[in-house]
């Protein structure tokens, strides 16, 4: 794969829409470059960050009976897997479906080249016989093209909990481009984390060695060393909440003094007021009923809801109808 790097134009564009607005905002999009894969790699190893071990139990523990149906039709088919990352979890999946010698084709599609090349990388010396075409995409422009080969059933994997990191409007619309991209008895594969205990929660944006606030950080880095900005990352607080209600954690970063940061490649200087603050993402948690709301305005049928042992996260397969 020829991984480009982020499109500059937009990354810059997206840049001073964003500190345009009111309040300022960031997509959390723009976490992941070469800096960004890493530190989300040593967040999924946090003893806070339940997330990945919880899903990676569901996937260990349940990979057969999650993989039944697609194995039962034995035919060749698409897996197509939506901000595929590095690909750990998924591996579970994809070891099992080779030892099942099914003909099916991997799409990891990622907005992040650098998690691409290190996926295939690492897919070409772990399962050498798998058949992968990395897509450097955003998720809703893959389902826009559908790349993958026409006509063979798709299976599509949403996992890491990735919808929560958009709000309930954005995320009703991905459930939309879900609809538009699959045809009538395709399967979905979705991750979402749970509502749960608000503090377990929270801790899982706040870790005690501070790789989350690092990964926020990050962002401000990067528009400095892409966009040619002044940002000085140590007046910026992290400050991550949870919403027990909406279920939304949010994460921001606050200016602790009035400040102005220029932006060279905009050519533009932002004004920052004393706690004036940045969202930087989103990640909402779920209950069953909303789940399987949003399967109902997709056109999906709920097959199961698979969870880990405490009920802390759910992958929920659904079935276009
Ligand atoms: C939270 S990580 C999860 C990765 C993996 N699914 C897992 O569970 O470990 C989100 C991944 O999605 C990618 N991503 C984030 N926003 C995206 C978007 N709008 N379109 C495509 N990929 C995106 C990131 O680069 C990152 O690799």
């Amino acid at each position: 794969m020829n991984a480009k790097n982020t499109d500059f134009g937009s990354f810059a564009q997206d840049v001073m829409l964003g500190l345009n607005s009111t309040p300022k905002t960031l997509p959390s999009k723009y976490f992941y470059d070469a800096k960004g894969d890493k530190l989300f790699q040593q967040i999924m190893a946090l003893p806070e960050y339940y997330l990945t071990r919880k899903e990676y139990e569901i996937l260990e523990l349940q990979h057969e009976q999650i993989l039944e149906q697609v194995l039962a039709s034995n035919q060749p088919f698409n897996l197509v897997e939506l901000g595929a990352g590095d690909g750990m979890k998924t591996k579970i999946l994809l070891r099992y479906l080779t030892e099942q010698k099914v003909e099916f084709t991997y799409y990891p599609v990622d907005f992040s080249g650098s998690v691409l090349e290190e996926l295939e990388g690492s897919l070409a010396k772990e399962l050498p016989q798998l058949v992968v075409k990395p897509l450097q995409d955003t998720y809703r422009d893959s389902l826009k093209k559908q790349v993958w080969e026409d006509g063979r059933p798709n299976l599509i994997l949403f996992m890491g909990a990735n919808l929560g990191n958009f709000g309930v409007d954005e995320a009703k619309n991905i459930i939309d481009h879900l609809r538009v991209g699959t045809k009538r008895g395709d399967l979905v594969l979705l991750g979402f984390d749970l509502k749960k205990n608000p503090q377990t929660i929270l801790n899982a944006y706040h870790d005690e060695q501070g790789v989350t606030r690092e990964f926020n950080m990050n962002l401000l880095d990067r528009i400095n060393r892409e966009l040619d900005a002044d940002f000085d990352r140590d007046s910026f607080v992290h400050w991550p909440t949870y919403d027990p209600v909406s279920g939304e954690c949010r994460s921001y970063l606050v200016s602790e003094k009035t400040q102005d940061v220029t932006i060279g490649a905009l050519n533009q200087t932002f004004k920052f007021e004393a706690f004036e603050s940045i969202f930087t993402e989103i990640s909402k948690k779920y209950s069953l009923s909303e789940i399987s709301y949003l399967a109902s305005l997709g056109g999906f049928e709920v097959k199961e809801n698979f969870m880990d042992s405490e009920g802390y996260f759910a992958d929920v397969l659904w079935e276009k109808k």
